[in-house]
């Protein structure tokens, strides 16, 4: 069976977060990270079997989820992963608040390369920790990280001592897959300097570009696994983040332990169909995901042509990144388009003012009908 991406869905009266925050401007949103296509169908369908039975109460982690999931990062990775190092939270920011919480220690500070997601610049302050942003640097074609900086903010550092990492690989919002060299050298970094690393993996099946590919860092060996927290979901990839799953690998028995007492009476346990739709959607070896990321090659592609040189290639993710900082329009270069009837994300919360993120993960003709409007925004900003 084919998966249609073309097909418009209306997703007003939704309560949608994306579509509501301009309802009733003439505002096409292109911002937060939710995808306009229907949530495949054997997804929902193993919802509605669970909801077949009448009764939906608490529910314990399905073994069949629990074997889906360790399937997938042994065929996708080759990474062989036992189930006691599992720990399933409801969210992957939660994972990263908690790991950050797990490890907290007086006068502590957390490194976090930027830009990135912006809900990790809030995880030192919640967790009462200093935070040292360290900016990656744009090459011609990609984002890498710095690091002579990044060991520089950790010799350097007055706001506190330096002891965990904050990764997003695939990096969001630029689009990068880390690949084994610089994935190694970071892996060294933090043995070197007795940093916990945190890498947030959610967006690792949505790898478009071919010569990508993307590599949990844990999986590199035992020294650098029993100082990660890694976090992975398939809300992204399944475009189910309504049903929210996301599951912890925590090798390093005590980090789990830490990890789980900073869970306790604060972070609820994952609702049954949650746990229906992740281990479906874990289980999956349909044509789904190479279609989707076909389709998503084919906008990023079209996204290109309109933006040129201001965005980096996308090597996973369906999130471009767009430079304005040479503008008129930075640093509220959001704000900006907004005019021309195109929500995009405003680069600043993401410690990256002056750029917007654009969400491709949409029908032609609704891309085509945002990239229009770009382009008038952008051909008014020469
Ligand atoms: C890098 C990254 N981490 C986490 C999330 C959200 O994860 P969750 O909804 O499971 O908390 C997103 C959503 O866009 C993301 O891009």
């Amino acid at each position: 069976m084919g998966f249609d991406f073309d097909r418009i869905i209306d997703r007003r009266h939704t309560s949608s977060s994306k579509w509501e925050k301009y309802a009733g401007r003439d505002i096409l949103p292109f911002w937060v990270a939710d995808m306009e296509f229907a949530t495949p169908d054997f997804i929902r369908e193993a919802v509605a079997e669970r909801l077949a039975h009448e009764v939906i109460g608490y529910t314990r982690t399905p073994p069949a989820l629990v074997e889906a999931f360790i399937g997938w990062l042994s065929r996708e990775y080759g990474w062989a992963v036992p189930e006691e190092w599992l720990v399933w939270i409801p969210g992957v920011v939660p994972g990263v608040n908690l790991t950050a919480r797990a490890v907290a220690e007086p006068g502590g500070a957390i490194l976090i390369p930027t830009p990135v997601y912006y809900p990790f610049l809030s995880v030192p302050r919640n967790a009462g920790q200093a935070s040292l942003t360290v900016p990656l640097v744009r090459q011609k074609r990609r984002w890498v990280m710095d690091f002579d900086a990044l060991q520089n903010a950790v010799d350097s550092s007055d706001v506190g001592r330096p002891h965990l990492l904050l990764l997003a690989n695939p990096q969001n919002p630029t689009g990068r897959v880390y690949d084994r060299a610089e994935l190694t050298t970071l892996a060294d970094f933090c043995l070197r300097n007795d940093l916990t690393l945190c890498s947030d993996e959610i967006h690792s099946a949505l790898v478009i570009d071919p010569d990508a590919r993307h590599l949990p860092i844990a999986s590199l060996g035992p020294e650098i696994a029993e100082r990660t927290v890694s976090l992975f979901a398939a809300t992204k990839t399944y475009n189910i983040p309504g049903l929210p799953c996301a599951v912890a690998v925590i090798p390093d028995p005590e980090l789990r332990r830490a990890f789980n007492r900073a869970r306790a009476g604060l972070v609820p346990d994952i609702g049954p169909l949650g746990y229906a739709a992740s281990r479906a959607a874990f289980a999956d070896e349909s044509h789904y995901l190479p279609d989707l990321l076909a389709y998503l090659r084919g906008n990023h592609a079209r996204l290109a042509e309109v933006v040129g040189d201001r965005m980096t290639p996308v090597e996973a993710t369906y999130l471009g990144w767009i430079d304005l900082t040479d503008t008129a329009a930075a640093p509220h270069a959001g704000e900006y388009l907004e005019q021309f009837g195109i929500g995009l994300s405003d680069g600043g919360p993401f410690g990256g003012p002056g750029y917007v993120r654009f969400n491709f993960a949409c029908p032609k003709q609704l891309l085509e009908q945002g990239l229009s409007r770009l382009a008038a925004g952008l051909e008014t900003l020469r």
